[in-house]
């Protein structure tokens, strides 16, 4: 199920506020500036399809969502506990970054967290099936979905090189992590 856990950044043992509430998730991230939505999806779809099966069945809400952020392409990423490539993904963004645009998600299967940091707080956000979320360019965040990732993501960029990580060399993500 969806989550949100809320710490000050200084107390990593103890969160503020822990909700599976959809509504209070979407309330407290919006507070901070990031989107978060749940859509129903069209079509069952299998972690099997292939990406073009995938964008076509959510073609009507990424066209919408696209419209609205002037959103110019979108893809699929799927990892699996069996991709070679694993580790070394996961570590890419497991440190606190920004990216000069934003950074949206929809989750088609699976999970992962992203966590983001400011006003003094971390909020860890874990986002499942059906789930969207919008960080904004510039917000200090990182994402994990474990040591056995296991999720499909529709991946929506204005400028693919605007989603380069550019890494802020603080260790905080090391003091929160995820469960
Ligand atoms: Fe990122």
């Amino acid at each position: 199920m969806s989550g949100l856990k809320i710490f000050l950044d200084t107390h990593p043992e103890d969160p503020v506020l822990e909700t599976t509430n959809a509504d209070v998730i979407t309330r407290e991230l919006a507070a901070i500036g990031v989107q978060f939505e749940r859509w129903e999806s069209p079509v069952t779809l299998s972690p099997d399809d292939a990406p073009e099966v995938i964008l076509e069945a959510y073609k009507p809400y990424l066209d919408e969502l696209m419209g609205a952020k002037g959103a110019g392409s979108a893809d699929v990423l799927k990892l699996t506990p069996d991709n070679p490539n694993a580790p070394a993904l996961r570590q890419k963004f497991l440190s606190e970054h920004v990216h000069t645009e934003d950074e949206i998600r929809f989750f088609v299967h699976g999970r992962g967290h992203f966590v983001m940091h400011l006003h003094g707080r971390v909020y860890d956000a874990l986002c499942e099936a059906g789930d969207l979320i919008a960080v904004p360019a510039n917000v200090k965040h990182w994402f994990d979905a474990g040591e056995k990732p296991f999720f499909t993501a529709l991946r929506v960029f204005t400028d693919t090189s605007g989603w380069v990580a550019h890494f802020t060399g603080d260790d905080i993500a090391s003091k929160f992590p995820v469960a």
